[in-house]
């Protein structure tokens, strides 16, 4: 088994604010990544990809393939977005790195089987880094 990860990166902007929460209870949670108007990041994912060496290609992913997925799937729908506004999954749900590292497995996952039709490769790992301090895995749904 080979374990092969792939960089992408996408800007977008979001406000930490919780809707159970009054104002000062979000603005003492989050400190100014409550601040009303939100701000951006430019996120770094790395897609992790494991499966056995196809005897053919001499490969275990098909990078292109792959990267179609990833854009159709996070790049395009996320790429300088809103992510409180625009992004339906984060209406009532705090657009933290944690639930964006939960929503970017979800959508990979949604449309990995149409695309590679096959038991391998498989979707092992997702990393996003929010900041050059800010690193979140996520490794099952
Ligand atoms: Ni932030």
């Amino acid at each position: 088994m080979i374990r092969v990860t792939r960089r992408y990166r996408f800007s977008a902007s979001h406000r930490l604010h919780a809707d159970a929460l009054t104002e000062s209870e979000n603005r003492k949670l989050y400190g100014k990544c409550n601040n009303p108007y939100g701000h951006g990041h430019n996120y770094e994912i790395e897609v992790s990809v494991r499966g056995p060496v196809d005897e053919r290609s001499g490969r275990v992913v098909d990078l292109r393939t792959l990267d179609q997925l990833v854009e159709r799937q996070v790049l395009r729908p996320f790429d300088h977005q809103n992510m409180n506004a625009d992004i339906a999954a984060f209406h009532g749900v705090v657009p933290t790195t944690e639930n964006l590292a939960g929503e970017i497995y979800r959508r990979l996952e949604a449309g990995w089987k149409s695309t590679f039709r096959a038991e391998w490769p498989r979707l092992e790992k997702i990393r996003i880094a929010e900041t050059q301090r800010n690193i979140f895995e996520i490794s099952g749904p």
